[in-house]
This record gives structure tokens, sequence and C-alpha cells, in this order.
């Protein structure tokens, strides 16, 4: 279950303001469930998860047999929601030191998400002689640093493997752009269709976050139904649910001049979980001179860098702790006899216990130091939960763009830097 616990930040608010906020919030919910909201027609990952189409989810992981028969690695290509929930589900759910959570699975890698001609070819350098499938991610299919990696990639395939064109998955628009003129010239291996009404960066339940996460060994169903269970939860007009409270005390912080919001975790394996959040809350709601600019940060390796400037820099930051109830190890420190180094006070205790006193103290510290901080706990590091905290997250920041009154589906700005991108190439 996702939990807000809200203590350390009730007292930065007015008396009775999450009070008088309450038919707002309550209104803005309303609007999302039944679609009357900015952008309603945006609002199909709502859709999906109520009415589930399992032959699709059982199309995926047929697909996911096969990349785990026939591939080593599995390349991504893809920027932005194309590739940031994946990412986030994939690092969240594999080993450290490796990219599947299952032997036989292919190792799942990403690009297409920046324009660094060395990282490419670097990366197709490390490819060579490993069985590689790419499935390339583009609603749009215009997508410049997408479209250019996939261009260079595709030239790769050709030198390396007689039929290129059988190692290529696509996951685009039903009929639009250039990735479907494509398939229609090379006959690619697969065609994955995002939905009309489903964004970028709520695309995470589609074949967009799905195949490359069922790919990398990671039970989808599980993942889905854990999705799919918080919105049913959440599809209710008179439910008194976390994910609206939370939305609520953002906005009110951000009335009273907290207009930053940093999500701190504690574990390296949900840093781009942290990654996905930012792109949602930063596209969903900075518009129109509005919203909370979202950082992410990873204790404790953060406090040392920027731990002085939560504490005493300027107060205008919010900080969102992100915790699983079960910390993923159980790493006990041991006694020495001669406790040179003066650490056996802690000897016997795990790791875990650490990171709950750093949490705690971390916590503790930033409020008095004048920072509003929130925590959202989720039971574990694995598929369900993790599903059902990105709904939480995608429920929340729907409610807070109404809130704000923006349309919380549209990104326009980001058109602003591809147009004189565009005009300094000579498109
Ligand atoms: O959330 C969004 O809509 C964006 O971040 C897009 O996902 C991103 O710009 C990539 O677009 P496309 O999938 O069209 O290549």
């Amino acid at each position: 279950m996702v939990q807000l616990n809200d203590t350390n930040a009730r007292s930065f608010l007015d008396d009775g303001a999450l009070d008088t906020l309450q038919p707002e919030v309550d209104a803005a919910h309303r609007a999302v469930l039944d679609k009357s909201g900015a952008g309603s027609e945006m609002l199909g990952w709502r859709d999906l998860l109520l009415d589930p189409d399992h032959d699709l989810l059982d199309d995926i992981e047929a697909t996911a047999e096969h990349l785990k028969d026939e591939a080593d690695v599995l390349l991504c290509l893809g920027i932005g929601g194309s590739y940031l929930g994946a990412r986030a589900v994939i690092n969240a759910l594999t080993p450290y030191l490796g990219a599947s959570a299952s032997a036989d699975a292919p190792e799942v890698r990403f690009a297409g998400y920046q324009t660094s001609g060395a990282y490419l070819n670097e990366l197709l350098e490390d490819l060579e002689g490993e069985s590689v499938y790419v499935n390339v991610i583009s609603k749009s299919g215009t997508t410049l640093e997408t479209a250019l990696s996939f261009r260079v990639v595709r030239n790769w395939l050709e030198d390396q493997y007689e039929n290129p064109a059988g190692r290529i998955l696509i996951t685009t628009d039903k009929d639009q752009g250039a990735l479907n003129a494509l398939n229609d010239a090379h006959g690619f291996h697969k065609k994955y269709v995002i939905p009309d009404d489903v964004g970028g960066r709520f695309s995470v339940l589609t074949p967009v976050g799905l195949l490359p996460i069922a790919a990398a060994g990671i039970d989808i169903r599980a993942f889905f139904n854990g999705a799919a269970a918080a919105c049913e939860e959440l599809d209710d007009a008179d439910v008194n649910h976390d994910a609206l409270r939370y939305a609520a005390l953002r906005y009110l912080l951000l009335q009273n001049g907290y207009d930053v919001e940093t999500l701190a975790v504690f574990e390296p394996k949900l840093r781009n979980v942290g990654r996905w959040w930012q792109q949602l809350f930063g596209e969903s709601e900075g518009k129109e001179d509005k919203g909370l600019f979202p950082t992410v940060a990873q204790y404790t390796t953060d406090l040392h860098s920027i731990g002085q400037y939560m504490q005493q820099g300027q107060r205008t930051i919010i900080e969102t702790f992100l915790l699983p109830e079960e910390d993923p190890g159980d790493l006990r420190i041991p006694e020495t006899d001669h406790n040179v180094d003066d650490l056996n006070y802690v000897a016997g205790k795990s790791m875990a216990d650490v990171t709950q006193a750093a949490y705690d103290g971390t916590a503790q510290a930033h409020a008095d130091g004048g920072v509003p901080n929130v925590t959202i706990t989720f039971d574990e590091i694995a598929p369900g939960p993790l599903g059902e905290l990105l709904h939480f997250f995608e429920h929340a920041v729907a409610v807070g763009g109404y809130l704000l009154d923006v349309n919380p589906f549209n990104q326009p700005g980001v058109e602003d830097y591809k147009r004189e991108m565009y005009d300094r190439l000579g498109r």
C-alpha cells in the first residue's frame, strides 16, 4: 500500500488550509474521473487499467519469450516518456550490476535519449558479437534524438546481420509517423501501438514500458495488476486517498512560496524512479509560469553535496522522501575484536538500520531547518507495489495540474527548443 506521512509538513501550512482546500481537491479528482477537465482526451492511461487488454499482455509476454530465446541484448531507443518508465522499473527490479531480472533474459540497454555520438559509438562497439534486437519507441516517430540514433543503429544492424529488419521492433502511433513509413518499407519483426489517448509520460503501462520490462524478465502481470488495483481504488468520487492529499499538500506549500520539490530516495535502485517522477511532474505542471520545479536526490550520497543547501540554503524547497517498507538487503555490520575504527557501537545492526536512522535524522533535521517534508512509503521494491506507486503519482499529478488550473497532459514548451534546433540544422 502506498502511504503518505505529512507530519513534517503540517506546521508549514496555515491552520485549516487542507480542510479549506478539500472541495477544490474533490472537484479536481472528479474532473479526472469523469473526464471533464483540460486535456481529458488524454486520460486513456486510466481506461487501460480499468479495462485491461489481456490479449495485448499475452502478446507482449510472447514477444518477451522470443527475445529471451534469441537476444543477448535488447537495445531500446527512446527519449522522455518513451524510455524513462521502462528504465525506472528495470533498474529497480534488476541487480545493481546487471540489467536483466533472470539469467535467460536479455540485457536491456537504452540509447536514443541524447545526442552524444561518442556514447553511441562506444555502445555499438560494445555490442559487437552479441545477438542484438532493437526496440525503437517513439509516438511521433519524429523525435530527433531517437530518430537519428535509430538511423545509426539500423546501419549498424545492416552491417552485422543478414536480416536486420527481423531484429527490429517498433512501438509507435497506430498509423502516423516515420516509423510506420519505415515499417512499410522494411517489414520489421513486430509493431506495437501507443494509444492515441495516452501521452508519453503516462505510457509506462502500455507497450512503451511493458515490452522492455517484460524482456528484462520482470513479471508485467504483477506490475500491471498493481497499477490497476491502485486505479480501481482511486476510481471513486468520494475516496479519501493519500494521492489526493499529496497533491493538496504540494499545492498549498507552493502557495506559501515553496516552489522546488526534491524527491529523495535512499535506495539507489529507486534513483530512476525519481527521474521518471521528475519528468511526470515537470512536464505536467510546469507551464503558464506555474508549478514546483522537480529535482531528484539520492541520499545519503547527495547529503554530502546538496545536504548543506537543503539544511541552510534558500527556504523554498520541499522534500518528498520515497521509501520501501522492506529494505532489499540485510547486510549486518560485523563486530571486530580491537574496534580500532571505533564502530562496534553499530556492530550487529544491519545497513537497513543505518538507512532508517539516516532517514529519520534527515527528515527531522531538514524540518527543523525549514524544509517541509513528506514521506511516501510503499510495500517493497517488487513489480506489484511499483505499479501501484507509479499510478499513485500519475493520479496525483493529474489532480495537481487541475488544482493549478493547467492542462496536465500537454507539453507545449518542449517544442520551442526543437524548433530552434531544427532551424540551426537547416530543416
Ligand atoms: O511525455 C511526453 O510526451 C514526452 O516526454 C515524449 O515522450 C518525448 O518527447 C518523446 O516523444 P516521442 O515518443 O514522440 O518520440
